[in-house]
């Protein structure tokens, strides 16, 4: 189901999260609060998307920018109501056919659900449809008052409710679906004679009831959907829900999920079958895990690509490429810009940025690894640090296939290693080394002897060398 228009309000100052950041731009799975509505209401493809921005302006509209570039923003300068935010929102260019208004604080709406909604409005031919929940707890929402026949009378906010209205446990859940020129009659009769003195968009429903319009309240199955965000409290209530849909979602796919209460999957994310994710693991941003691999326990990875079979243990992982069957971990931390190779190994205590390990090359141990090109088949020895800083810039090292990097190497970018070259252990390399050479840039070794005998006179180590003489 399409629709014409769909206004989001989202002007409101969120006073209840006691943030500098506006409310709507708060995060819960991967996107921004005003992010997951606007994704629900892209599956319908409004043409027209106005989206009423306040507190907090210049914020938002970046970030609308950011997430729906094709939307006009309307600006409300002083909090006047849902009903004054709507009414600007209508001030531009009249719609025609439907129009749908929301808030932009409601993450775990779906745009299935929505489509359902317009769907029961449009085929009712409604002049105004509420989207609504029986909610078991309905403190803060406005209450849904119906006539003995059952038909929806008007909306009541629970400021304003008398005490037996306030046990009603049908709540608005800010969703509407008008027809364009029932509620422009209805949106200018408006008034603000109310506890909080402001114009309530739901009043329409009530004028229009008064009117002799056909409305409808529809009930949707699944309460937890129309949640709205006020405070923190609320924030993490909806994370934890999203992150139960998502994780079912995935598990319903063919992922194993070993612990769905800590394992923490942004919407943003994808993942196919056979995939293993251990507990205590984030798949953050815009992440693609295929099949086979295994992941965690304890991992985060941020925009990564984890291709067949792959294995990451306890490590942390940003914009990074891990390659079929490559293994990370544990302790690993992969910056931007790294690409593992098929079947290569980024050890325990390995860090790497902005560096290309190829086809089955290991850096198995407590190395640090920037800017670098690394070959086919190359082993780097334990300890191995590419030294890419000069205290300036940063420069970059090329190692070649078949290389064998002797543990405790430190290669001094900008640098070149050849072929099937070698570095002896402990080696500082400064210079190209040849294809096929070893390269050795160490002091030779000096053995000073009965030293310990005559400057450690007594100790045990002048003990045990002393017995060792007799031994031998
Ligand atoms: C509103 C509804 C209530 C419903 C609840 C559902 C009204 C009067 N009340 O209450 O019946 O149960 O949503 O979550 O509509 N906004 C503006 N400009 C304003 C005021 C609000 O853009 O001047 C925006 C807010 O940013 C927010 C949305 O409208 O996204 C709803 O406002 P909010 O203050 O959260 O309303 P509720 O008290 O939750
Ligand atoms: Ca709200």
């Amino acid at each position: 189901m399409a629709v014409e228009t769909v206004i989001i309000l989202a002007a409101g100052e969120g006073t209840r999260m006691k943030s500098t950041q506006p409310k709507v731009l708060h995060s819960v799975a991967g996107r921004s609060l005003l992010g997951h509505v606007v994704h629900a209401v892209s599956q319908l493809s409004p043409r027209d998307l106005r989206i009423v921005v306040g507190s907090g302006r210049e914020s938002v509209e970046a970030h609308i920018a950011d997430i729906a570039p094709a939307a006009t923003t309307v600006f409300q300068e002083h909090r006047g109501g849902t009903g004054h935010a709507a009414q600007l929102a209508l001030a531009g260019k009249t719609p025609s056919g439907t129009v749908l208004v929301l808030a932009g604080d409601t993450p775990m709406l779906t745009g299935q659900s929505l489509a359902q909604f317009l769907d029961a409005h449009v085929s009712g031919k409604f002049a105004a449809s509420v989207l609504t929940a029986e909610h078991p707890d309905p403190t803060g929402y406005g209450r849904i008052i119906r006539d003995d026949a059952d038909e929806l009378l008007r909306i009541v906010e629970e400021k304003d409710a008398t005490e037996d209205e306030r046990i009603i446990f049908e709540i608005n859940s800010g969703v509407y679906a008008f027809d364009s020129a029932a509620l422009a009659g209805a949106i200018s009769k408006i008034t603000n004679s109310n506890a909080q003195g402001e114009l309530y968009l739901t009043d329409v429903i009530g004028i229009l009831k008064g009117q002799g319009a056909s409305i409808a309240a529809i009930v949707i199955d699944d309460f937890t959907e129309i949640l709205g965000v006020n405070d923190r409290i609320q924030l993490a209530e909806s994370a934890a829900l999203l992150r139960d849909r998502i994780n079912e979602n995935w598990m319903r796919e063919g992922v194993t999920i070993i612990d769905p209460t800590t394992t923490w999957i942004d919407s943003t994310a994808s993942l196919s079958n056979d995939v293993t994710i251990h507990p205590g693991s984030a798949i953050l941003g815009s992440t693609q895990i295929a099949s086979g691999a295994v992941i965690g326990p304890r991992t985060t990875l941020t925009d990564c690509v984890v291709k067949e079979g792959a294995s990451v243990l306890e490590s942390i992982a940003t914009g990074t490429v891990i390659g079929e069957g490559a293994t990370v971990g544990p302790f690993t931390y992969l910056r931007n810009g790294t690409v593992l190779g098929d079947g290569s190994k980024a050890g325990a205590f390995v860090e790497m940025k902005n560096s290309t390990v190829g086809t089955g090359s290991k850096v198995p141990h407590l190395s640090y690894v920037g800017d670098a090109t690394i070959g086919e088949g190359t082993n780097i020895g334990a300890a191995t640090i590419f030294v890419n800083y000069d205290g300036v810039e940063k420069h970059h090292t090329t190692v070649g296939d078949h290389v064998r990097i002797g543990s405790d190497t430190m290669l001094v970018a900008p640098i070149t290693i050849g072929d099937g070259a070698y570095t002896a252990a402990g080696s500082v390399i400064t210079e190209d080394v040849p294809a096929g050479a070893i390269g050795v840039g160490r002091a030779k070794q000096k053995n000073v002897l009965s030293w310990v005998l005559r400057k450690r006179a007594g100790t045990k180590s002048a003990q045990a060398a002393e017995a060792s003489d007799t031994k031998g």
